[in-house]
C-alpha cells in the first residue's frame, strides 16, 4: 500500500525518482508525487492516477534538484486526486507517508490552533506541520523524535527539509522502509524491490527506528534518537531484471510460470537421493509440536485453508486455521505446543505481521512461508520457509498461491512423516507424485481456448458461483476471489453441500456455476450438488481430471478436464482454469488486469 522513493545524489534525481515510482506502481497507483531541493526551495509537483501523467507534467520534466523524495498512493483518507497525493509540504518540510494516523484528527485540531494551514484531506499533513511546529523549537533530531512520538497508528516516512540540502529523514513503525546505499549516493525506499535496479546493498529499519540519509553517510537511530549500527545485507541479483517479456501482462506470465515456481520448491526442498525432505534448521523437537494454527489474509489465507485440509488428511495434529486480520483482535487462548505459521507472499501484510508480532510477544512458535526473504514477516518469525517462486507484480497472486499451497504440503509431508503417521512408503509414494506436479500442471495450462470462450458468459451474468467439496473448497473459494478481483463480478465460492442452506436461491435461468468435482473421496456428493443447482437453471461448468469413467450427469453446460494426479495435488491443478477464466474475463473487459481498482499488491495498513 503506497510507495516510497527517496535518492540523495550529486546528480539530477527526478528521472530515477520517476522511474523507481513506476517500479513501486504494484503498490498503489490512484496518484504519484515527487518534490526536490532545488536553489533553497521545496519543489512538489503531484498527478491523479498513474505515474506516466506525472511524468508527462512539464514541472516534472524540467525538474532541478539532487536530492528528492517520491510516492505512489493508495488512498486511506482522502480522495484519491492531485491535492491529497504525496508529498505533502509546508514551507520548510515535504513529507511522504505509507500507512494511517489514527490520531490525525486530534493532532490536526492542535496544529490549526497553533495557526496551521491545511490543504488536504489526508491524515499524512499533519505529520508535515508536526515537524514544521517543532522546529521551531527544537533541532532536527528532537523534533523527528517529538513528532513520531505524537502519531498513534503505522507509517514508513521519507522527509526532506529546506535548510538541508543533503539530508533524507527516514522513519518507521509498522510499515516497512528500507536504506540502499550506492556510489556517492544514498536512497530510501518502501521495499527492497524499488531499490533493486540501484543497488543491491540494503539494510532495513525495524519499528521505532528512524534515519538520516546523506550522500556519502547513513546514519541510525533508535526511538530514544540514540545512534546505533545496522547490518548490511547484501541481496542477489537475480531478481533484478524482471519484466513482461512477450506477454500482454504480468499476470499472464505469472500464471504460465507456475510449472517453474513447483520446479523451484521441489528441487529446493526434496531430497532425490535419500527420498526425503530436506527442512533444515527446524527449532524444535518434533514432541514439542502438538497442533499447528495457519494464519493469512486473501489467497494466502486460501493456501492455508487447503493445507488444513492436507494437515487433516495426512497428520495427527491438531490443525486450524484464521485470518489475521480476525486473529490480532480475538482473544487468543496462546498454546507452547502449537506452531504458528504465517502465510505471505510479500511478507509484509499488516494483519499477518500484528498477528507474527502477538504470538512472538506470547512467546510462541512462529514459521513463515513467504515469498519475500527479505520481508519483516520473514525477519521477525522464528523460522522461514521461502516458496522461492520468484517476484510476483500482478495484484492478482498466483504462482504464490500455487508456491505457498507447495510447501505447505511439503511440511504437512514431513511432519506427518516425522510423526510416524505416514510410513515410509506412503511418503515416498506421496513425494513421487509430487515430483510429476509441474510437467502436470504445464500439460493443464494448455486448457485455454474453452475457459476463452466461456469467459463471456461469466461477463453477462449478474453473479456467479464456484462450489467445491474437501479439497476442492478452498479452490473454489480462491476461483471466486480471482473474477471479483480481476473482473469486477460478483462471484461466491461456497462449500457445495451448504448450498441448500440458503444460497440454492440465488441460482436463476442461465446463472454460471463452477463446480470443481474431481475424481477424489468426494466426487459423488458433489456430483448431486451440481444436479440440484442444475435443476434451478444454473449454467455448470464443471471442472474436473481426466479419467476413463464416464461423467453420469446430464445437462451439464460445459465440461473442463484438468491431468490426473493423486488426490491431494489435484487442487493445484484445478487452480490453473480458474485463474484463467478471471484473466480471460477482465481482458475481454479491457480492464487494467495487473492492476484491478481498489487494491494494491502489498497491503501494509490494517
Ligand atoms: O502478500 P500477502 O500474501 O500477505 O497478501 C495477502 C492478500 O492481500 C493477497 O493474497 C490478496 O488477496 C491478493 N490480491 C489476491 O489475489
Amino acid at each position: 500500500m503506497c510507495g516510497i522513493i527517496g535518492i540523495n545524489s550529486s546528480k539530477p534525481v527526478s528521472a530515477t525518482i520517476i522511474n523507481s515510482l513506476k517500479k513501486l506502481e504494484y503498490r498503489g497507483y490512484d496518484s504519484a508525487g515527487i518534490a526536490t531541493l532545488s536553489a533553497g526551495l521545496i519543489n512538489e509537483v503531484k498527478s491523479e492516477g498513474r505515474v506516466d501523467n506525472l511524468e508527462k507534467d512539464s514541472l516534472v520534466q524540467n525538474m532541478q534538484g539532487t536530492i528528492g523524495i517520491g510516492h505512489v498512493r493508495w488512498a486511506t483518507h482522502g480522495l484519491p486526486n492531485s491535492i491529497n497525493a504525496h508529498p505533502h509540504s509546508s514551507q520548510n518540510v515535504s513529507v511522504v507517508h505509507n500507512g494511517i494516523i489514527e490520531n490525525s484528527t486530534l493532532l490536526k485540531k492542535f496544529l490549526v490552533s497553533k495557526g496551521h494551514k491545511f490543504k488536504s484531506q489526508t491524515d499524512t499533513e499533519v505529520i508535515v506541520h508536526l515537524i514544521t511546529e517543532y522546529l521551531k523549537t527544537k533541532n532536527i533530531i528532537d523534533s523527528i523524535k517529538k513528532t513520531l512520538k505524537s502519531l498513534h497508528g503505522s507509517f514508513a516516512l521519507g522527509i526532506l527539509f529546506k535548510d538541508q540540502p543533503d539530508l533524507i529523514v527516514g522513519a518507521r513503525r509498522g510499515s516497512p522502509l528500507a536504506v540502499g546505499y550506492g556510489p556517492n549516493e544514498n536512497y530510501l525506499g518502501s521495499d527492497s524491490y524499488a531499490l533493486k535496479s540501484m543497488t543491491n546493498k540494503i539494510t532495513y529499519l525495524n519499528d521505532g527506528e528512524f534515519c538520516f540519509i546523506k550522500k556519502d553517510q547513513v546514519e541510525f537511530f533508535n526511538n530514544e534518537g540514540i545512534k546505533i549500527n545496522k547490518k548490511v545485507l547484501q541481496l542477489s541479483s537475480e531478481e533484478q531484471k524482471y519484466d513482461k517479456g512477450d506477454y500482454k501482462h504480468f499476470m499472464a506470465k505469472e500464471i504460465d510460470e507456475q510449472p517453474k515456481t513447483l520446479k523451484n520448491g521441489i528441487n529446493e526442498y526434496l531430497d532425490n537421493i535419500n527420498n526425503d525432505i530436506n527442512i533444515y534448521n527446524f527449532p524444535w523437537k518434533i514432541s514439542e509440536i502438538s497442533s499447528v494454527l495457519l494464519i493469512g489474509c486473501g489467497t494466502a489465507y486460501h493456501s492455508c485453508l487447503m493445507a488444513k485440509y492436507w494437515f487433516e488428511q495426512i497428520t495427527s495434529l491438531d490443525v486450524n486455521v484464521d485470518i489475521a486480520s480476525e486473529f490480532r483482535y480475538r482473544k487468543n487462548r496462546f498454546k507452547k505446543d502449537t506452531l504458528y505459521v504465517f502465510v505471505s507472499q510479500s511478507g509484509e501484510t499488516a494483519d499477518t505481521y500484528a498477528a507474527l508480532d502477538l504470538c512472538k510477544q506470547n512467546g510462541m512458535k512462529t514459521c513463515s512461508v513467504v515469498n519475500i526473504i527479505e520481508s519483516s514477516i520473514a525477519r521477525d518469525s522464528d523460522f522461514v520457509l521461502p516458496i522461492h517462486c520468484g517476484i510476483e507484480i500482478g495484484v492478482a497472486s498466483t504462482k504464490a498461491f500455487l508456491g505457498q499451497m507447495l510447501i505447505l504440503y511439503i511440511l504437512c509431508l514431513k511432519l506427518s512423516f516425522l510423526r510416524k503417521d505416514l510410513d515410509k512408503d506412503n511418503f515416498i509414494k506421496k513425494l513421487i507424485d509430487l515430483k510429476k506436479l509441474p510437467k502436470l500442471v504445464d500439460q493443464t495450462l494448455l486448457t485455454d481456448n474453452k475457459i476463452q470462450s466461456v469467459s463471456s458468459s461469466f461477463n453477462e451474468a449478474k453473479g456467479s458461483m464456484f462450489l467445491g467439496r474437501g479439497f476442492s473448497y478452498p479452490i473454489a473459494l480462491e476461483g471466486a476471489l480471482k473474477l471479483k478481483e480481476l473482473s469486477y463480478i460478483h462471484a461466491e465460492g461456497y462449500p457445495a453441500g451448504e448450498m441448500k442452506h440458503g444460497p440454492l436461491a440465488l441460482i436463476e435461468e442461465g446463472m454460471p456455476v463452477v463446480v470443481l468435482a474431481p475424481r477424489d473421496s468426494y466426487y459423488k456428493k458433489t456430483i448431486s450438488n451440481m444436479q440440484e443447482v442444475i435443476a434451478r437453471g444454473a449454467k455448470v461448468l464443471l471442472i474436473t481430471n481426466k479419467s476413463e469413467d464416464e461423467i453420469i450427469s446430464e445437462n451439464i453446460w460445459e465440461t473442463l478436464e484438468v491431468e490426473n494426479t493423486n488426490e491431494d495435488l489435484l487442487p493445484f491443478l484445478l487452480t490453473i482454469p480458474l485463474q484463467k477464466l478471471a484473466y480471460y474475463s477482465a481482458l475481454k473487459k479491457g480492464y487494467d488486469i495487473d492492476k484491478p481498482r481498489n487494491l494494491a499488491k502489498s497491503v501494509t495498513v490494517e
